[in-house]
């Protein structure tokens, strides 16, 4: 045994195996959510830690597409990111990617998806009214995004704060990014948006993906 010299983090509660309802959600509707995926102790440290970077200046100002056609347009698209693979010498940001990695394991155990990895962002809109217009985390047929999963980093957030995740799915639900709630839905099938936030908005998604048929084997 060898002392750690990290801070503590609040303990997070395992991740248990996609109930039947959470399974059949999935299937038949695209989505579903879980209170709790964190634990209120590790979502709170996990807030902090992104705070952090914000006053450190490592968010961006984030765009859509990739490459040559990446553009940022704050009116289509008003968060702020960075990837937490270049943050993750801090522990309670390490300690939220391990609960994302524990979610691939009980995903593909439920659902049969064969996600090998994901890759997690994290976002903030400032308030104002930033807003993420519909759109498809991945294109159909496309060989990218097959699964996006977001935990909300917001305690006390109020209805009148807005900057409700829109799911066009039968019953066209929204839901409030309050604390410690994750939403599961599949990239490829859920057209979604951010309606506008009139508070600071603070989401760690995380995207899966699948092997890609067209790399070499060797
Ligand atoms: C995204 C996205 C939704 C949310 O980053 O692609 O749609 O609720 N985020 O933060
Ligand atoms: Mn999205």
């Amino acid at each position: 045994m060898f002392a750690s010299t990290l801070p503590p983090v609040g303990c997070p509660p395992p991740v248990l195996p996609l109930s039947d309802l959470e399974l059949r959600r999935l299937a038949d509707e695209g989505w579903f959510t879980r209170e709790g995926f964190l634990g209120e102790g590790l979502a709170l440290e996990a807030r902090a830690a992104c705070v952090a970077l914000a006053e450190a200046d490592r968010l961006r100002a984030a765009g859509i597409r990739r490459g040559a056609d990446h553009t940022v347009d704050r009116d289509l698209r008003g968060d702020e990111a960075a990837w937490l693979a270049d943050h993750l010498g801090d522990p309670a940001l390490r300690a939220v990617a391990d609960q994302f990695e524990a979610l691939r394991a009980v995903v593909n155990a439920g659902a049969w998806l064969g996600l090998t990895e994901v890759n997690l962002q994290v976002a903030r809109y400032p308030g104002g009214g930033a807003r993420y217009r519909r759109h498809l985390d991945a294109f159909p047929g496309a060989f990218n995004r097959v699964l996006t999963a977001i935990v909300y980093l917001n305690p006390g957030w109020q209805p009148d704060d807005g900057g409700r995740l829109a799911l066009w799915t039968p019953g066209r639900p929204t839901i409030d990014p309050v604390l410690d709630r994750l939403v599961v839905f599949l990239s490829e099938r859920v057209p979604h948006a951010v309606e506008p936030a009139w508070a600071e908005r603070w989401a760690i998604t995380g995207w899966f993906r699948k092997p890609d048929p067209s790399a070499p084997l060797l």
